[in-house]
């Protein structure tokens, strides 16, 4: 199968400009080797690089690319099949885009093209090229330092002993990791509600576990210390008087409503839309706030909120995941993070675990985080701290 991986990166620090046409020397015959095709851009700072070829090929030489130490932060824009090759004559061909004005290398580009047709710019590979040559996406590229400059260092302090280890409840802080402050603890009672055949008796569940958690919340939590609490939504709507309830748990566990965050996942909220906008507006009325979660995980995430507005999202784990190293979930991650802006939404990313994915999303603007990278061990929280010997 004919595939093509198109991907940007930084030239590292330590790298002579003049050792570039060697190393592309080098490679073009590796590529001949493997019958992959394509081309190399550089503008000073950032590589781009158009691969083509069978897929074993490329991905083998890809995996070779994204481990070499001459550039970082290796961005994956596109991965996609096609008919024919692009650029199937030269085994890598360097343009660089400094000694070229943009017009003439784009054209020059373009007169590499063995496409059976002639390439357009219809063409996505093509239209990130173009993209590149012009620089128009620069203000997206996050450099994300390496992993070796931070440490993350527990500290015990950061949340009191209470939420650290509870038998019944587990508890979960949202931090802003630079601003050293725990924003908002999650609490979780352990029971396994997927383990119940879906119907009236797993929404009873559900909703007993949102009172155990406010139950022990109540004693561990600082107070006033927002407190995400997660419900199957469909609770509100099939339990008669659900939301009294929860608001008469609030206050027996000395709460306020005020403090409390009601999280329902994106999933489940679609199939009923209509019957939840209920249960919300009588949420809304108590004081109490709406958060939905696994943001990006359902179909209808960004048309939902063209329906509901909550006061937080959570963005679904899988999106994050690698986030540094993939263009579509970097596209995806922004969308959403610019429509809760203009909303006034707050984002939280949820499931972090590589300093990358935190420094990347930092980047692109969001405060809010909850992860194993940050909680290691219970719900005491680990700091990143700057190495000093870097
Ligand atoms: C920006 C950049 C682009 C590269 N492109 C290719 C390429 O197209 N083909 C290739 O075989 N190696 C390429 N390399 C070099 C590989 O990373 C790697 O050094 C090479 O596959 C040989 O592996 P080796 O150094 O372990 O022998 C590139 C390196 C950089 C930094």
């Amino acid at each position: 199968m004919l595939t093509t991986i198109i991907y940007r990166s930084h030239i590292s620090d330590d790298v002579p400009i003049k050792t570039l046409p060697a190393m592309v020397d080098k490679a073009s015959k590796l590529n001949a080797s493997h019958q992959v095709t394509g081309i190399l851009l550089f503008n000073g700072t950032h590589f781009f690089q158009i691969l083509e070829g069978p897929e074993a090929g490329v991905l083998e030489i890809y995996n070779n690319i994204c481990a070499d130490k001459r550039h970082h932060n290796v961005v994956e824009l596109m991965r996609d099949y096609s008919p024919s090759r692009r650029f199937g004559n030269a085994g890598m061909e360097l343009f660089d885009l400094r000694h070229h004005d943009r017009s003439s290398v784009l054209q020059a580009v373009l007169d590499k093209g063995t496409s059976r047709f002639q390439l357009t710019y219809d063409d996505r590979g093509l239209q990130f090229l173009r993209t590149f040559v012009e620089s128009r996406e620069k203000e997206n590229y996050f450099e994300v330092p390496p992993v070796e400059y931070w440490d993350f260092i527990a500290d015990q302090t950061s949340t009191p002993e209470t939420l650290q280890n509870h038998p019944d409840v587990t508890f979960h802080p949202v931090i802003d990791p630079l601003g050293r402050q725990v924003t908002a603890i999650e609490a979780i009672a352990t029971v396994d509600l997927a383990a119940l055949a879906e119907g009236t008796e797993k929404y009873q569940a559900s909703l007993a576990a949102v009172c155990q958690a406010f139950t022990q919340a109540g004693r561990a939590c600082p107070d006033g210390m927002p407190l995400y609490v997660s419900i199957l939504p469909m609770t509100l709507v099939v339990i008669p008087d659900a939301v009294n309830i929860i608001v008469e748990e609030i206050h027996r566990a000395d709460l306020v409503p005020e403090q409390v965050i009601i999280g329902v996942s994106e999933t489940e909220v679609i199939s009923q839309l209509e019957a939840f906008s209920t249960a919300v507006r009588q949420l809304k009325e108590a004081g109490i706030s709406l958060s939905i979660d696994n943001f990006g995980d359902g179909s209808a995430g960004l048309s939902m909120l063209t329906r509901i507005q909550p006061d937080r999202i959570r963005i679904d784990a899988g999106i994050i995941r690698d986030v540094h190293r993939s263009g579509p979930r970097q596209a995806v991650v922004q969308a959403i993070i610019k429509c809760c802006s203009a909303l006034e939404i707050t984002v939280i990313a949820a499931g972090i675990e590589r300093p990358e994915e935190w420094m990347w999303l930092e980047a692109a603007g969001v405060i809010n985080f909850q992860g194993r990278l940050f909680t290691r061990t219970g719900a005491a929280v680990a700091w990143p701290e700057l190495r000093d010997a870097i």
